[in-house]
């Protein structure tokens, strides 16, 4: 059901859940002092109760009221990249319930670019939002998507569609070197560069088996379109009507209902990469081929564009 800006004031103060827009995907989202509506947050979603939450601010204050202790370089970032796509790992006090944060000790939390979603907040006060997915599928970037997932059964805000198109990067400032958990849009570059200190990028983290995964949502499925989704080394001789194919280089593709082509524009593929997944199983394509990515570009959604497609891909 869709609502009005205060609509979803009133609904989030009176416990209920309602999705709301921000710059990366929507989110569902929650008052988080409130352990009912949280509750129903996972219900709805289908998420696991061990998958902790992020928790969105609209102010500094907001997320100093929420945390026992912040690095000076938990300043160094929001002033640089807040509000915006970067979620920051901190200790957190005991105003936020266990719940929110699968028992861990700490707390993410992100203030996002979004006029509604701030204005929302700004209202309500800080608000747990998971993408607003049902937990499995690709998350939900227009509002389409979320009817896709949950009919009439959801409050909603309507933005239009997101801005960026995939999930915050999730930093953990918490362990000795500052360490991504999830890439997202701002890259570990980028940070390195406000805190002038190394930054230990995602796959680094995955290469060390030893220790366990930090982010506890890792070990989930994610983005999976129900299509298989495979990697595409070379310009296949045919093109088959029964694959929907995504493609990303320069070159001469055909023009065909069936091929979407991005001409290096990565922004643009990250913006849409959910919807195309999404479209492709609307319209029953058993097959989704991607190009491979040129993995050693350095454009900033290279790397979180090949996290999501892998895991879509299942490896
Ligand atoms: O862009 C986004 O981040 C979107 C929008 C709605 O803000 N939200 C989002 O939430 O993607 P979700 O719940 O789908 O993903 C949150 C990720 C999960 O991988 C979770 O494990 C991790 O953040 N996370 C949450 N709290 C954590 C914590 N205390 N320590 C480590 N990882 C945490
Ligand atoms: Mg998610």
């Amino acid at each position: 059901m869709m609502v009005t800006l205060k609509k979803a004031i009133h609904l989030i103060r009176q416990g209920e859940v309602v999705a709301f827009p921000t710059e990366t995907v929507y989110g569902l989202g929650a008052d988080a002092q409130n352990i009912r509506a949280i509750k129903k947050t996972f219900r709805l979603k289908g998420r696991p109760l061990d998958n902790p939450l992020i928790v969105h601010v609209s102010s500094m204050q907001q997320a100093e009221e929420l945390t026992a202790d912040r690095p000076e370089d938990f300043y160094k970032l929001a002033a640089a990249f807040w509000p915006g796509p970067l979620t920051l790992v901190t200790n957190k006090n005991e105003r936020v319930p266990d719940l929110v944060t699968g028992g861990l000790q700490t707390v993410a939390l992100r203030m996002p670019d979004h006029p509604l979603a701030l204005q929302l907040i700004q209202r309500t006060g800080p608000l747990t939002a998971p993408s607003a997915n049902k937990s499995g599928k690709p998350s939900p970037t227009r509002i389409e998507h979320l009817i896709q997932d949950y009919g009439d059964n959801l409050f909603m805000m309507d933005g239009g569609a997101t801005d960026i198109g995939l999930e915050s990067t999730v930093l953990d400032l918490t362990s000795p070197v500052p360490t991504i958990l999830r890439p997202g849009a701002i890259t570990a570059e980028q940070i390195s560069v406000v805190i002038r200190k190394p930054v230990r990028d995602y796959k680094e983290t995955h290469r060390d088996n030893s220790s366990p995964a930090k982010s506890p949502g890792i070990k989930y499925t994610h983005y999976k379109p129900d299509a298989v989704v495979e990697w595409m080394d070379r310009r296949p001789s045919h093109f088959s009507k029964n694959v929907f194919y995504i493609v990303h280089s320069t070159q001469d593709w055909p023009e065909s209902e069936h091929i979407a082509s991005y001409n290096r524009d990565f922004r643009q593929l990250a913006r849409e990469l959910y919807d195309l997944f999404r479209t492709a199983d609307h319209l029953q394509y058993q097959k989704i081929l991607i190009e491979k990515l040129p993995s050693e570009d350095l454009n900033p959604f290279i790397s979180p564009l090949l996290n999501r497609i892998s895991k879509a891909a299942g490896r």
